[in-house]
């Protein structure tokens, strides 16, 4: 299994450019099925899970090229296949996106069902139930969700989310682009990524206002067509790299990014002690000869603050002086990284879904393992901040969201190097 191995205490210091939103491209590929036209993306990042959804594209009768260097992808084709199987959901959670799309434009669906994740058991009911209000007949059988239209098509319906969903806002916003009359989907998520794929969506033809705020309306089409769309750029990618480099007391330049969508992430690095200054869609963060603040910080649908985030800045909380806090209110078990940074001499205390940070630690290389996709961010970040060597075990994670990471990290003046066993 392939590990990173990094030689810390050096400060991070250039320019990035951010690339596309995984969690923007992803659904955005499965537009794809609501229409036989051809799709055309670009800014598509070169990810696992980019292949993964094209892959399970191409299963459904699509075809698809990707240009990975131009980050350009073309999907054309029919839908022959209506099947989303388990071996390939059950390593892309994102798959879901595919039955709302697959029971709007061809009336059926079988979606497998993704089971739980390390990161909590993150149920799919929200979708199911959406689905069923705009007339689905769902049935859950072997592990598959069965989705049938009544008549065909489905329907219009007003839909009340009970929780915040960000992909169970935009399943039921692509199944609605298609269905006879108006959808309205109330306490929808508000995330850029939804945003975008609203804007995707348009582009196709579709008739869709509210995005962005808690209730979206979608007037139903017949058909929708292709085009081309630009994926918005990553936040997550962007606050990494931000975090990254205030972890080791350096500056850089994000371009290409999206300041606009990083409001309470800006926020908090300035809370922590960084000079950040936006320039159009460029972000510098200064951190040279800077001391790093602790911060207190709580999870939240967007525009608060994002689970996806507060892994990386729980090792800016444990270099601070003094103690800060990370409450996480999205995800039950976000928490697995904490033993990897205490093995790495962070003192960190889990009191429920608060992690309690108590600073300065002198972070120290060890051999840690990572368990998700933005824990393994956190401990390469920790990898950089630490004196000595790191090796990061299960990199496999770190692909499936951070394109090209050795080389952007390399440019930046950061020792990390992808070894195999
Ligand atoms: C998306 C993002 C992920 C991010 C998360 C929260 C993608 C591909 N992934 O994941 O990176 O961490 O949003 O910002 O965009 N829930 C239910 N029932 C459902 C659906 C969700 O109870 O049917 C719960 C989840 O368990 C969780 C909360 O709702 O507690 C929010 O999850 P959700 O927004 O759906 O996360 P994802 O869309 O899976």
């Amino acid at each position: 299994m392939e590990k990173f191995k990094i030689e810390g205490g050096r400060p991070l210091a250039g320019d990035i450019t951010v690339s596309g939103a995984k969690n923007a491209a992803l659904p955005e590929l499965l537009c794809a099925l609501l229409t036989d036209e051809e799709l055309r993306l670009s800014n598509v990042p070169c990810l696992r899970d980019v292949k993964t959804s094209l892959r399970l594209l191409e299963m459904m009768g699509k075809r698809c090229s990707f240009d990975p260097e131009r980050g350009e992808v073309s999907i054309s084709g029919a839908v022959t296949s209506h099947v989303a199987p388990y071996d390939l959901v059950k390593t892309m959670r994102a798959s879901i996106l595919a039955l709302g799309p697959l029971v709007s434009f061809c009336g059926h669906a079988e979606v497998s069902l993704p089971g739980g994740c390390s990161i909590g058991a993150r149920p799919v009911d929200l979708h199911i139930r959406g689905l069923q209000e705009m007339g689905a007949h769902i049935d859950l059988d072997g592990g598959y969700i069965h989705a049938e239209a009544v008549g065909g098509r489905l329907h219009g319906a007003r839909i009340v989310m009970d929780k915040v969903s960000v992909t169970g806002t935009e399943n039921l916003m692509m199944a609605a682009c298609l269905a006879d009359g108006t959808t309205v989907i109330e306490n929808a998520a508000r995330e850029p990524e939804v945003v975008d794929l609203a804007d995707c969506l348009r582009m196709m033809g579709a008739h869709i206002r509210g995005d962005g705020t808690a209730t979206v309306e979608v007037q139903g089409v017949q058909r929708l067509c292709g085009g081309s769309h630009r994926v918005v750029a990553d936040r997550i990618e962007t606050g990494t790299y931000l975090v990254a480099a205030m972890a080791t007391h350096g500056v850089i330049t994000c371009h290409d990014s999206c300041p606009f969508a990083l409001d309470a992430v800006l926020s908090k690095l300035r809370s922590g002690g960084a000079e950040v200054t936006v320039n159009g869609s460029s972000i510098t963060l200064d951190m040279r000869n800077r001391e790093i603040r602790p911060v207190d910080i709580t999870t939240a649908p967007h525009p608060g603050f994002p689970t996806d985030m507060q892994a990386q800045f729980t090792v800016l909380n444990a270099l601070a002086c003094g103690t800060g806090s990370i409450t996480e209110t999205i995800f039950e078990n976000r928490f697995m990284h904490i033993p990897e940074l205490i093995r790495m001499g962070a003192r960190l205390d889990i009191r429920g879904n608060t992690v309690i940070c108590s600073g300065p630690a002198a972070l120290k290389g060890a051999q840690v393992m990572a368990t998700d996709l933005r824990a393994s961010a956190c401990l390469v970040i920790a990898g950089l901040a630490a004196s000595g060597t790191t090796v990061v075990d299960r990199i496999y994670h770190m692909d499936r969201g951070y394109e090209r990471i050795e080389r952007k990290i390399g440019a930046l003046g950061g020792l990390i190097e992808r070894v195999g066993d």
